[in-house]
């Protein structure tokens, strides 16, 4: 899904929210590895409430891993229990659940000595769209997970998904919202593919993300595609549509295209792996 968000949205986003998280025992809210920052939801902590939190560093294939594995350092001094993720093969999946108990180890702790045993824990996957939590659930779920169902006047309308007699999963996940008034994300975003192509200009975009590349991983793009780097970004991305024959009537160099291919390109990791935001 791409982000198109509006105010509607977001009211009735967050009310669900509110209601759902009434259910649970803890949040696992995904960020996108590439962009931990501009991929975190501003009202999370609020929203939370006392709940446990768990965060998954999700695409961690798509990002650099001594990055990410910093990520990773800094988030557990800030009090959350973090996993890296690939959603997408599976890796890192399984760890979750082991996570998601070590989280509510207080609450679990206090439920043993009220004589509550083998309640699994409820936990809900939160975070804006695009981050991989459909994907997550289902690679999460597997197939051998059944639906619990309904389960009348206590969780009238919501289907959990039981993974094992620990944990329990709410099967719809919690759509967040990015922090939209903040530039920098709404670029980051545009830049990993959460934001309709339609609505940005691609080309300023290519541009952006040229800039961003040459100044954080200098060498990149000389390495993937052949070309000087010295030059400002517009002279890069000519040199690119060269490279990549990308050319209009007359053989002038046809830099939207190229634009389209370098987006692609970084969208899909075949420029490597790597981390916009650094911890
Ligand atoms: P959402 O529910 O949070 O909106 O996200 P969703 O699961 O739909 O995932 C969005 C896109 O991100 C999907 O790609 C999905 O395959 C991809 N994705 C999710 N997790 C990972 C991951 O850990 N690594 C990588 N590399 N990709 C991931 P898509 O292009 O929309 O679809 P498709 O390519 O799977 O067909």
């Amino acid at each position: 899904m791409n982000l198109q968000w509006y105010p509607g949205h977001m009211t009735k986003a967050k009310r669900q929210m509110q209601e759902d998280i009434k259910l649970i025992d803890v949040v696992v809210e995904l960020l996108d590895a590439r962009i931990p920052v501009s991929s975190r939801n501003p009202d999370i902590r609020t929203l939370a409430g006392g709940k446990s939190r768990v965060v998954l560093l999700n695409k961690a294939d798509l990002a650099e891993e001594v990055e990410t594995l910093r990520w990773k350092e800094r988030l557990e001094q800030e009090g959350s229990f973090v996993a890296l993720v690939n959603a997408k093969n599976g890796s890192g999946v399984k760890n979750v659940q082991f996570v998601i108990r070590q989280a509510c180890q207080e609450k679990l702790e206090r439920d043993r000595k009220r004589g509550i045993l083998n309640r699994p824990v409820r936990a809900m996957i939160v975070g804006i769209p695009n981050v991989g939590k459909s994907t997550f659930i289902n690679s999460f779920a597997g197939r051998a997970c059944a639906k619990t169902g309904n389960k009348p006047g206590v969780t009238k309308g919501k289907q959990w998904i039981r993974l094992n007699k620990n944990v329990e999963l709410l099967d719809t996940p919690g759509i967040l919202w990015p922090k939209f008034e903040d530039p920098q994300v709404g670029r980051n975003l545009a830049f990993i593919g959460s934001i309709r192509d339609e609505v940005v200009n691609t080309l300023e975009l290519a541009l952006e993300l040229i800039a961003c590349l040459t100044e954080q991983h200098p060498g990149l793009l000389t390495q993937k595609y052949e070309i000087e780097e010295g030059e400002d970004a517009v002279s890069v991305l000519s040199g690119l549509a060269i490279r990549r024959g990308c050319k209009r009537k007359g053989d002038e160099p046809d830099l939207e295209k190229a634009a389209a291919l370098l987006l692609d390109d970084f969208r899909n990791g075949r420029l490597g792996r790597v981390t916009l935001e650094l911890a």
